[in-house]
């Protein structure tokens, strides 16, 4: 266990100190080839440099990389909770599933329970407030007097082999390097990750790269997982498409969204518990995916690769990095 703000702190100080200059606020949109090197677009102004390392959680770059076709996202949730009785020490997870993780965790001068799991693919058509259920019923079976203090969600990229992308972007972008898939596993993974990327571009051996290489074929060879990633982008980018949706703009109640029909289009509506109503086109602006409706955040979730969306439209969550187009009246 370590505290990961303090972690963080610490390596933003270092990289202050060796003359970093770190921008917050600044989402690279694109990244091109430079006469020398590269140049990474943000709207504020672009950052020439000899290399990139893509570590956006999901790549923000389609082609060439395409990861888009080997790795998806997946949504898990924690809860906090409080009781009187005496905690237990350490963490634990369990192997079967559905997978479960226990950890203590100071909270002021209290100490907590956090237990973490139910996890699905984003976008997933189930009731995502039953995983907050499920959490509290284990909770509830160690500490019957257990109260929930915290509730929050999470969403983590993951590669068909399960194993992370790690080095070489593209064989066609060189310089450029990228991280991620770490599977749930980012605090330890992501140290991995810096410690292969920095010793590829200081040209030093690394006897982990090979295991970890980006642009390694196995997990296109894992056909069954292929196979289901292709079958619901399939859905999600064409046959529910043509899906007439079955209810109508009048069916929606306030703090409720769905996609209806309006004037022969497909509209996502948004109702605030006010009756105030949002519209948007309910397609990816990632690769054009029919989007689902998230009733637990009133989000806008894509199934194919996990882009997430306010009700407004606005991109929360990539690989998408524009926003949603507004359906006006
Ligand atoms: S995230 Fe790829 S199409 Fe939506």
């Amino acid at each position: 266990m370590f505290n990961i703000r303090k972690y963080v702190k610490g390596l933003v100080d270092t990289i202050i100190k060796n003359n970093g200059i770190i921008y917050e606020k600044s989402k690279v949109i694109s990244i091109r080839k430079d006469t020398s090197g590269y140049k990474s677009y943000t709207d504020n102004g672009a950052v020439k440099s000899k290399y990139v390392v893509i570590a956006t959680h999901y790549p923000i770059i389609n082609i060439p990389g395409f990861y888009f076709l080997k790795m998806y996202q997946e949504k898990s949730y924690v809860i906090g909770i409080e009781t009187n009785k005496k905690l237990f020490q350490g963490m634990y997870i369990n192997s079967e599933s559905p997978k479960i993780s226990l950890r203590t965790a100071k909270d002021g001068e209290k100490d907590i329970i956090l237990v973490g799991g139910m996890e699905h693919k984003v976008g997933a058509k189930i009731e995502l407030e039953d995983a907050y259920k499920e959490l509290e019923k284990v909770a509830k079976e160690m500490y019957e007097d257990a109260k929930i203090i915290y509730k929050w969600n999470t969403q983590d990229c993951i590669t068909l082999d399960k194993i992370p992308y790690v080095g070489e972007f593209s064989e066609l972008m060189q310089n450029v390097y990228v991280a991620t898939g770490f599977k749930k596993w980012g605090m330890t993974t992501s140290n991995v990750a810096a410690n292969i990327i920095a010793d590829r571009i200081l040209e030093k051996e690394n006897k982990y790269a090979e295991i970890f290489k980006s642009t390694r074929l196995q997990p296109i060879k894992n056909r069954w997982e292929f196979g289901e990633m292709l079958k619901e982008t399939a859905n999600s980018l064409v046959i529910n498409k043509f899906k007439e949706p079955e209810e109508e703009l009048e069916d929606i109640e306030c703090g409720q969204g769905k996609i209806v029909k309006i004037k022969n289009e497909k509209v996502g509506v948004y109702k605030d518990e006010e009756g105030k109503i949002y519209k948007i086109k309910p397609i990816c602006s990632h690769l054009g995916c029919e989007l689902s409706w998230n009733d637990l955040e009133k989000t806008w979730d894509c199934p194919c690769h996990g882009s997430r969306f306010d009700y407004k439209g606005h991109q929360i969550y990539g690989p998408a990095i524009k926003d949603l187009d507004i359906e006006l009246d």
